[in-house]
């Protein structure tokens, strides 16, 4: 069975009570159950992690890339700045996907730049909650691809 971890950055505890217009109204934990959910269709096992720190973050991507397990990651504002978040994926050989919620190139300059979409296999982002779903549909494909078995 693959396995996938799905990181979230700073402020997305908050979903749900944030910016609802920008980032909708589901809470992270509605949409982290949906995506549990979806796993299981896929016979994926999924794990969710949170952290508002940028060195938390990095454990966890070190943690699920040492255990061969993909990330879809959503690094917010640590998207536009974290080398060290670019740096951790690269030091595990981590397969990873970029989401974000909100379209970043429809928004300001500052969040038209990523530090960690050149380490990713893909970006996915301008579709809510539905972005870590298209995500982990793709990772679980590259997943199997690289294990051999049927990616399709
Ligand atoms: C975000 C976009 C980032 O620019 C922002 O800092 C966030 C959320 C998104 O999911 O749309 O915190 O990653």
């Amino acid at each position: 069975m693959v396995a996938v971890h799905i990181i979230n950055g700073p402020n997305l505890n908050l979903l749900g009570v944030r910016e609802p217009q920008t980032y909708g109204s589901l809470t992270l934990a509605a949409i982290e159950q949906r995506l549990v959910e979806l796993g299981a269709r896929l016979d994926a096992e999924v794990t969710c992690r949170q952290s508002n720190v940028e060195g938390e973050l990095v454990g966890f991507i070190h943690e699920a890339g040492l255990a061969g397990a993909g990330i879809i990651l959503n690094a917010a504002a640590y998207t536009h700045t974290s080398i060290a978040l670019r740096d951790a994926i690269k030091a595990v050989d981590a397969v990873a996907i970029e989401v974000h919620l909100s379209n970043v190139h429809a928004r300001e300059a500052f969040r038209h730049h990523s530090t960690i979409a050149p380490v990713c296999a893909g970006v996915i982002c301008g579709f809510g909650p539905v972005s870590y779903e298209l995500a982990l549909d793709a990772i679980v494909r590259i997943l199997r691809q690289r294990h051999g078995a049927d990616g399709n």
